[in-house]
């Protein structure tokens, strides 16, 4: 992806929006959904493996926000081979959905809900996992604080959020990656950020989930350098991957 004004928005601190693709950063991450697949897929299954056995035994309903192609969802279907799941996502993203969880073989166990999630209310108290995978960073911070309220909403009382992202050190020194991941979303979306650790609790705690922590301590580098994140009523739990902390 280009980096167009880069200086200007260096200068300013601030978003400039896309205009580098028809219906915006959207309408470009409909058509490369399938393209980040292997990649988001490859962490979506350390996330599952980090994730404690013990919540992971009770899912059964998965909602998928913002899915792309699958690539979070999927790797929970595949491990758990009794869940359903929901995929929400554009209508145009969700053809890439349907042909992606075809492939991985777990279609038939997946619902499709098109909708945009700014006004969408997803159903009340419903799921046992609910993710948000590489979404609340193409955000702005209150439409991110209100993605996670949602989100939180349709969690069963002990259900978990899992919420992937790119995070920055809490007074943004480093690592690398998210930094210029960050950048990238300064570049291309209209008010979007890689956010940081506290910022992701705050609003959680906020969204009355509670009890932080890292998934697993074992670092795991990706060519992107990825943050995980995974949330629930009774624990919060975290995974750097790509560089210290
Ligand atoms: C960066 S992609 C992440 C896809 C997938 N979760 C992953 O990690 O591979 C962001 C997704 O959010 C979807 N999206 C963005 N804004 C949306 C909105 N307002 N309503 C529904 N989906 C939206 C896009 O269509 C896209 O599939």
């Amino acid at each position: 992806m280009p980096w167009p004004r880069l200086a200007e928005v260096i200068r300013s601190g601030r978003p400039q929006g896309s205009r580098s693709a028809p219906g915006g950063l959207d309408g470009l991450y409909a058509q490369l959904a399938e393209g980040f697949f292997d990649l988001n897929h490859r962490t979506a299954r350390w996330a599952v493996e980090a994730f404690p056995a013990r919540r992971l035994r009770n899912v059964r309903r998965i909602l998928d926000v913002a899915a792309g192609a699958g690539a979070w969802s999927t790797a929970f279907a595949k491990a758990l081979p009794e869940a359903r799941v929901t995929a929400f996502d554009s209508p145009a993203a969700l053809r890439a959905t349907r042909r992606q969880v075809s492939r991985m073989g777990v279609g038939k166990r997946y619902a499709f809900q098109a909708g945009d999630f700014r006004k969408t209310d997803f159903a009340a108290q419903t799921y046992d996992l609910v993710i948000l995978g590489h979404v609340l960073h193409t955000l702005g911070p209150s439409d991110a604080r209100e993605l996670i309220h949602k989100s939180a909403a349709a969690l069963r009382p002990d259900g978990a959020l899992l919420a992937a992202g790119f995070l920055p050190n809490d007074v943004r020194t480093g690592p690398l990656l998210p930094l210029l991941f960050g950048l990238n979303m300064l570049l291309h979306t209209a008010a979007g950020h890689a956010y940081t650790l506290r910022q992701y609790r705050n609003w959680i705690r906020e969204a009355g989930l509670h009890g932080a922590r890292p998934l697993a301590a074992a670092a795991v580098s990706t060519p992107c350098g990825g943050v995980g994140t995974a949330l629930s009523r009774r624990a919060l739990q975290m995974k750097r991957w790509g560089g210290a902390s």
